[in-house]
């Protein structure tokens, strides 16, 4: 057998599928493309995670269309991260090129133009479904990892949680909780410090100042009703197809820390609400996060940590977390060898760090007979990678170069006109488009806080003894270990964490 026949069977044979699988490419020996060699990725695998990297323009966000568009087509709902604003396209078909159908000639599978099933998604003031969550469904651990705060500060936050569930003063936006924080320092001191010890104002006062850091991002816009239902996340259309929702993020680049409040919020929802899944043929939902380093950029150590949890037991959940991003150093370690698909677009060796990161970069991929890694990765073309997946069995498949299929929808971005079109066809908009502010603990405190002002008020005309200062315990326990103490606290701040670690 001569080269180009031993490298047709090393790929088929490595990307042998007994059950469903979907086409990425077909491989490449130096320069040519091996028609019908193709490189195919199993369904059963594509919970176990992955990361498309390369340096900027080698084609990374179309291969994210390309996976989004034939998971969409086997059935499996896709959420994406919209940076760019290039991916929008996905509900328009494309309108075709020669050197489009010249590619998919060499590949060996015919190149149809289609149009997907769109959700459009915002958590800013962009057009599109409102995507919200209330400050109570965070809770009082992440809300503390999200603020970064000390661990008195987290004590702080567990002791306004625990207030308002014994209370029934709903914790729904970023107003209720500064209202709260407002509340204890003031009129509801004496009442706090005799529940729970006393707390310092220096500290409500750092805590004030993260909220009004976030708030300054848009936080007041996210934390809220309508709450959102990550169910609708995993929806299928009338032909069995995903629905792909776009979030919109394109005004999200000065905006790290809301991003990564609501990534994690979500992945931290998701893990919670969705059932616990054996062995599936095909994953129930994909999450993409395009330009991923500004998730990771911008966050705490302990959300790190929170972060690495999560990636790890969501797959049990049959959601699969894919990162896009220039460099995989982007990605921390932990999450990195978590990761099951490897996509590596070209990488550029212009100064000595980056022949350095190259080095690297080669090293996350298994050997092969057929290419010097770290050399080829120099020479790819656009829309060319490295491709190395998980077979059936979980075990990563031969490292192959691999010239990729094009995407069936638009390469470019709908117009205006274009997404009111997705927006009136959509069948959540009107659940989540209105604004809702109920009655909740801001409204309720006003009320509580003029009650207290008006019996002071009686107090000072009608004077009495002094109340006796109370000695008891929990006058001088530790904020934190009184709360701690208490059952229903136990339930709320450890719902979350029980079911993650
Ligand atoms: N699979 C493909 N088929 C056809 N053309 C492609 C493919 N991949 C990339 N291209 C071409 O390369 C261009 C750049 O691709 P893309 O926007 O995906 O790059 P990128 O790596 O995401 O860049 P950036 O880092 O700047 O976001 C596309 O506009 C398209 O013309
Ligand atoms: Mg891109």
């Amino acid at each position: 057998m001569d080269n180009k026949a031993l490298f047709f069977d090393h790929i088929t044979k490595g990307y042998t599928c007994k059950k469903d699988y979907m086409v990425l490419g077909a491989g490449m020996l130096g320069e040519e493309t091996i028609t019908d060699a193709l490189v195919k990725i199993p369904l059963k695998t594509l919970n176990r995670h992955g990361l498309i990297a390369g340096a900027t323009g080698t084609g990374k966000t179309k291969t994210l269309q390309v996976l989004a568009e034939n998971m969409s087509e086997k059935g499996i709902p896709v959420l994406l991260m919209d940076v760019k604003g290039d991916l929008s396209g996905l509900a328009q078909a494309s309108g075709g090129h020669p050197k489009i159908t010249a590619r998919h000639e060499k590949i060996g599978i015919p190149f149809d133009a289609k149009k997907f099933p769109v959700e459009v998604l915002t958590i800013s003031e962009q057009d599109g479904v409102r995507l919200r969550a209330t400050v109570s469904e965070f809770g009082p651990v992440l809300l503390s990892r999200i603020l970064d705060l000390t661990e008195t500060q987290t004590g702080i936050v567990a002791i306004i949680f625990k207030y308002c569930d014994d209370q029934q003063l709903p914790l729904l936006d970023l107003k209720d909780f500064k209202k709260m924080l407002q509340f204890i320092t003031n009129e509801g001191k004496e009442e706090i410090q005799s529940e729970y010890g006393r707390i310092s104002s220096s500290s409500t006062g750092a805590i004030l100042r993260k909220i009004v850091e976030i708030e300054q991002q848009g936080g007041d816009l996210f934390f809220g009703e309508q709450s959102f239902d990550v169910a609708d996340l995993t929806r299928v259309d009338k032909e069995g197809r995903g629905v792909i929702s776009v979030l919109r993020l394109t005004d999200i680049q000065d905006k790290p820390k809301l991003f990564s409040t609501f990534m994690l919020q979500m992945l931290a929802e998701v893990y919670e609400t969705f059932p616990e899944q054996g062995d599936q043929d095909k994953p129930s939902l994909i999450i993409f996060i395009d330009e991923a380093h500004l998730v990771f950029d911008e966050a705490s150590k302990a959300l790190l940590s929170q972060i690495e949890s999560i990636v790890k037991l969501i797959r049990s959940k049959g959601v699969g977390l894919y990162f896009v991003t220039q460099n995989p150093k982007d990605v921390p370690e932990d999450v990195l060898a978590q990761l099951g698909m490897k996509v590596q677009h070209a990488l550029r060796a212009f100064t000595a760090k980056d022949r350095k990161a190259l080095k690297l970069a080669a090293e996350n991929y298994p050997d092969s007979d057929y290419y010097n890694t770290s050399e080829v990765l120099t020479q790819l073309g656009i829309g060319e990678a490295f491709v190395s997946v998980l077979n059936e069995k979980g075990i990563p498949t031969p490292l192959v170069r691999t010239m990729l299929r094009a995407p069936m929808s638009r390469m470019d971005v709908l117009t205006k006109k274009e997404i009111q079109e997705v927006l009136d066809g959509s069948e959540i908009i009107d659940k989540y488009n209105k604004t809702i502010d109920r009655e909740s603990a801001y409204e309720l405190l006003n009320e509580k806080i003029k009650r207290i002002n008006a019996e002071q008020l009686k107090e000072e005309k009608t004077p009495k003894k002094r109340k006796t200062t109370s000695n008891s315990s929990s006058r001088r326990m530790d904020p934190i270990v009184k709360v701690l103490t208490s059952a229903t606290f136990i339930r709320s701040v450890f719902g979350i964490l029980k079911k993650m670690i």
